[in-house]
């Protein structure tokens, strides 16, 4: 079957595959959905699958001022979503008094800029801490106690056990839903993230009186069924004990708000996880204790059923802890999103191997122009290298938005990008094997020793990356840069494959349309894809 086959039978299915509603004007759309199907994921906006080519602004850019500077950057890289928080202490500076003022600012400027938002909820906790808390509960230790070390003295991170903290987060944040359900019908903002990087650092749980009463309790009966073990949280997770009880209370806490927050506006909820590295079994005192890390996800599955998704923040600029990362948050339970990476140059690469495992978004960190810059985490500066880095997948992608978000929602993708040895990657898509190598002129193969050549200046650079989806048995969708992509009859299969035809073209209302083919020196060597977007399709075969 080909791809324009594979399309019409698609929409003979009601898939939804068609162009989506019109966007962004006062008419009311379909809200936003998460929807999973056979494992495979799909983020509906305007009705249609919607691929988030994302950037996040900086933390104090939740003001009309600071967030104008923005909208130059996100076009400059081709972003289709800006996130941005909104703080409890600007929604309720005074206890009972609600100012929405700025959330209606950020619908204004994004409608007018044609982005879409994901809203970012700061509450009780962010990057675990109280900072965002209005003045009036971060000081009334009493009412919104902090947890309580061993010594009985109070650490730093609110307590999830406190029903008032809980009631109080949860009332500001139903008011932001009520907004966006009252005030954006055409639903700019296509999904939200109560909280930030929540859990607690330095100290696993609260160990006050009630707490510790609780935890020699049974674990809940929900987690005991979800990870098939019983008894108290010692005999069921051992060394991990007390994370995984703060990690279930934090969890059922974050999931009643959004809860709440859903019943007034269903939108697709997800949490983002403050990374441990990509060991399984992180030190309790050294992680962000609570918060969705990868190997505590099923205690979020069970205890938040509200939450979509968990999703990680990604930091680490070591491309094997990356691909680990983007592995264990990618599952048939839990749709990958990366809402927060380093927007250094190196990291762009990275978006390829994320969309490759079937993301549905993607967001280099602190994409403004207010002049703060979070290196060493992310860039120096933003650059014109280090925009354009971003830049050229998000083109090529931008183009065949709402398609590659379709076709991944249904077909096999494989996504990869060079590693810090540069070492060829690899993989099997049906019969046929796709080879990325890196570093490479366009012309000519690195073993012809009699064509002597020095490597381009890109070779020892951190760049180079491609998603490829498989549209049909013998059909692929080609996106990359700095990459070279090679097809060849995967080992074992029938004999005589061979490249019949590399099309580069577009799509137009889900039906491919090729402008040209390459031939000749253009694939002799491979495919090369280097410095600015393309889309190809490529398309195998056998003689006999
Ligand atoms: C991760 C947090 O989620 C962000 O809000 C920000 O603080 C970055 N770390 C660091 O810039």
């Amino acid at each position: 079957m080909t791809i324009n086959k594979l399309l019409t039978l698609s929409l003979a299915l009601g898939l939804a595959l068609a162009e989506p509603a019109a966007a962004q004007s006062a008419e009311a759309t379909p809200i936003p959905q998460l929807v999973t199907r056979g494992g495979r994921h799909a983020l509906l906006v305007d009705g249609a699958p919607f691929l988030i080519l994302g950037a996040q602004v900086n933390n104090s850019s939740n003001y009309p001022e600071p967030l104008s500077t923005a909208w130059p950057l996100l076009d400059r890289i081709h972003a289709n979503t800006v996130e941005v928080p909104i703080a409890w202490q600007q929604v309720e500076p005074e206890e009972g008094r609600f100012d929405l003022s700025f959330l209606q600012n950020l619908l204004d400027q994004a409608r007018a800029h044609d982005k879409r938002v994901v809203l970012l909820w700061f509450g009780t906790w962010k990057n675990t801490a109280p900072g965002y808390m209005p003045a009036w509960a971060k000081l009334d230790n009493k009412r919104f106690p902090r947890m309580k070390d061993r010594a009985g003295k109070d650490h730093y991170v609110h307590t999830p056990l406190a029903r008032t903290t809980l009631e109080a987060d949860k009332r500001a944040f139903v008011k932001v839903m009520e907004y966006l359900r009252d005030h954006d019908p055409q639903n700019t903002v296509i999904m939200v993230q109560p909280e930030n990087e929540v859990g607690s650092y330095r100290l696993p749980r609260d160990y006050s009186a009630a707490a510790n009463r609780l935890f020699a309790q049974p674990i809940p009966p929900a987690l005991a069924k979800r990870i098939g073990k019983a008894g108290t949280w010692t005999q069921a997770f051992g060394a991990q004990a007390d994370r995984a009880f703060n990690t279930w209370h934090v969890a059922a806490y974050v999931n009643e708000i959004a809860a709440a927050g859903k019943a007034v506006k269903p939108l697709p909820m997800y949490v983002n996880a403050a990374l441990a590295g990509p060991s399984n079994v992180p030190d309790p005192a050294g992680v962000a204790s609570g918060g969705p890390q990868q190997d505590v996800l099923d205690i979020w599955k069970a205890a938040a059923p509200a939450i979509d998704f968990g999703a990680p923040d990604i930091y680490d600029r070591a491309s094997g802890n990356v691909v680990q990362y983007l592995d264990k948050y990618a599952r048939p339970d839990n749709a990958l999103m990366v809402p927060e990476i380093g927007n250094a140059r190196e990291f762009a690469r990275f978006f390829y191997g994320a969309i490759g495992r079937g993301a549905i978004g993607f967001a280099p960190f602190g994409i403004d122009g207010t002049g703060y810059y979070n290196y060493p985490l992310g860039a120096k500066q933003l650059d014109e290298a280090t925009l354009d880095a971003f830049a050229l997948p998000y083109a090529a992608l931008s183009s065949i938005m709402r398609d590659w978000a379709r076709i991944a929602a249904e077909r096999p993708t494989w996504g990869t990008f060079k590693p810090d040895d540069s070492a060829p990657q690899s993989a099997t898509m049906g019969a046929w094997t796709v080879t990325a190598t890196w570093g490479e002129w366009q012309f000519g193969q690195k073993d012809w020793t009699w064509l002597k050549s020095e490597p381009p200046s890109w070779a020892t650079e951190p760049v180079g990356g491609v998603a490829v989806a498989q549209l049909s048995d013998d059909e692929f969708l080609v996106v990359g840069d700095h990459v070279r992509v090679s097809f060849a009859a995967a080992p074992g299969t029938a004999p005589n494959g061979m490249v019949v035809s590399v099309e580069e073209g577009r799509f137009d209302r889900g039906r491919w349309v090729a402008s040209r083919v390459w031939n000749g020196d253009q694939t002799d060597y491979g495919i090369n894809l280097l410095d600015r977007p393309q889309v190809l399709k490529v398309t195998m075969g056998r003689y006999r």
